[in-house]
């Protein structure tokens, strides 16, 4: 099969230029203006903007949390995300204790395989490391996974302690990986929660009382430190306000490898939400929470001047029918976690256009970075001759109303509802397959792959 995209106007991170892109099987085969060449299938993308796919990194498809499973399988999540212009994936897979880091794997693949529309690949979440695991790195990198996770959150569940956390970075820096931290002071966190509840503060709005800024910045400093020692790379996953930004700049400064993301709903949303009547406020209940409007100014400065290198949505969906209600009248048993796969590129298009970024930014902050991040460059995150041919056609000029009346993920709500964005996605392929075309989903599940990945990129 070929495909030939004419007259657009080709974006990536580094480029802005007018030509072709003549797609054979599944990847890129030439670039160039007036490309004499007939192919199977041509799409006129005059007036438009041709794109790399979007790469979301931080997703939670169909995941156990909080006595429930988020509400979208991988096969129904990545829909959407194709449907938003993302055409990679990256989710975790979480050790359950007793089992080894292989067979995590192999029960997330067996959740993944022939079910997703889009390629994929997952971090290796680690919740206890003892001597047996240490070999274990190495052959998760060889396997093609070379993140791993740890979360200082959520004790009794996913938490590890400082020395897991030391040992976890070590091996994973000297098997070529990098940690994600979940950074936040899980300790301090639980005892503001006893004490909320003592109080009998119950309401949506005190599960982000229980977790102010302090205590992420709080994390990401001690996380941060900890991979100083360890000479390990780390990289902060859905880092929510300044304070906590403001350690990796600090780290970053001293010179080293720290790295960090955001995630759509911080750029744009404030606690406020969690005043919404009717226990709606349940909707915003995610980790971190939404904090105060002044931190949503820092975070862009933050992405742009490269203090942050990509935005991820965190996607992990609950209903609020059924899901977030399993917590009304205890904010505490509300699962955590929020929709969000398939809005982030308009999203964040609407916001750094508003923000004076440049196209090639948007691009690099929605696909290229994360690419070279977690690496998949140039497979992925480019349009260049050999890559894949994952790409997305883009109207800048089109308005759109985000709603969950007309989302694909299967989520009763948004987090963005009535929001009015310009940019929209209109049509997106995946490895040179036309999957979106005129609002259809063309493609079918078990179509996306999963892809190995390589060593981080950017050190
Ligand atoms: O509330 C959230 N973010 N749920 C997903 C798990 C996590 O902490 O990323
Ligand atoms: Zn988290
Ligand atoms: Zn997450």
């Amino acid at each position: 099969m070929t495909t030939l995209i004419k007259n657009g106007r080709i974006i990536t991170a580094t480029d802005d230029y007018h030509a072709d892109v003549f797609i054979d099987g599944e990847t890129v085969h030439t670039i160039g203006r007036n490309l004499p060449v007939k192919a199977d299938k041509t799409i006129d993308a005059a007036g438009r903007w041709v794109i790399p796919g979007a790469i979301d990194p931080h997703v939670h498809m169909e995941l156990p949390f909080g006595g429930t499973i988020s509400s979208d399988s991988f096969e129904t999540g990545t829909r959407a995300a194709a449907f938003g212009g993302t055409t990679t994936i990256i989710d975790f897979a979480i050790q359950y204790h007793g089992k080894t880091f292989e067979q995590t794997l192999d029960d997330w693949d067996a959740k993944a395989e022939g079910k997703c529309a889009i390629d994929y690949s997952y971090h290796l979440a680690v919740t206890e490391y003892e001597a047996k695991h240490a070999p274990e790195f190495k052959k998760v990198v060889d396997r093609g996974i070379s993140t791993f996770k740890i979360f200082l959150a959520y004790p009794g569940v996913f938490m590890i302690d400082d020395t897991t956390m030391f040992r976890v970075m070590q091996s994973a820096g000297e098997a070529g990986g990098m940690t994600l931290v979940h950074a936040e002071n899980g300790i301090a966190i639980s005892q503001m929660i006893d004490n909320l509840v003592a109080a009998g503060k119950m309401a949506p709005k005190y599960h982000a009382q229980s977790r102010p800024p302090v205590m992420q910045a709080d994390g990401v400093a001690r996380a941060l430190r900890v991979g100083e020692v360890a000479r390990a790379p780390v990289f902060i996953v859905h880092v929510s306000c300044e304070a906590a930004m403001n350690e990796i700049v600090r780290s970053r400064d001293e010179g080293n490898a720290s790295f960090g993301e955001t995630c759509t709903q911080y750029l744009f949303l404030d606690e406020t939400c969690y005043d919404k009547p009717n226990f709606e406020g349940a909707k915003y209940v995610f980790t971190p929470p939404l904090v105060a409007r002044e931190n949503i100014e820092p975070l862009w400065k933050g992405l742009k001047l490269g203090y942050l290198q990509e935005v991820s949505t965190d996607h992990c969906p609950f209903n609020f029918k059924g899901q977030k209600e399993l917590g009304r009248g205890d904010f505490r048993k509300i699962p955590n976690g929020g929709p969000g796969v398939e809005d982030r590129l308009s999203l964040v298009y609407d916001g750094a256009m508003k923000r004076g970024f440049s196209p090639n930014k948007w691009v690099d902050l929605c696909s290229t970075a994360s690419a070279k991040m977690f690496g998949m460059f140039p497979r992925k995150g480019t349009i260049a001759v050999g890559s894949d041919a994952d790409i997305v056609i883009f109207n800048p000029d089109k308005q759109r109303t985000i709603s969950a009346k007309t989302h694909h993920m299967n989520c009763d709500y948004s987090l963005f509802e009535g929001m009015e964005i310009q940019g929209a996605v209109e049509t997106v392929l995946s490895r040179g397959k036309t999957l979106i075309e005129s609002n259809q989903y063309l493609g079918h599940p078990g179509e996306g792959k999963f892809i190995k990945r390589g060593q981080c990129a950017v050190m």
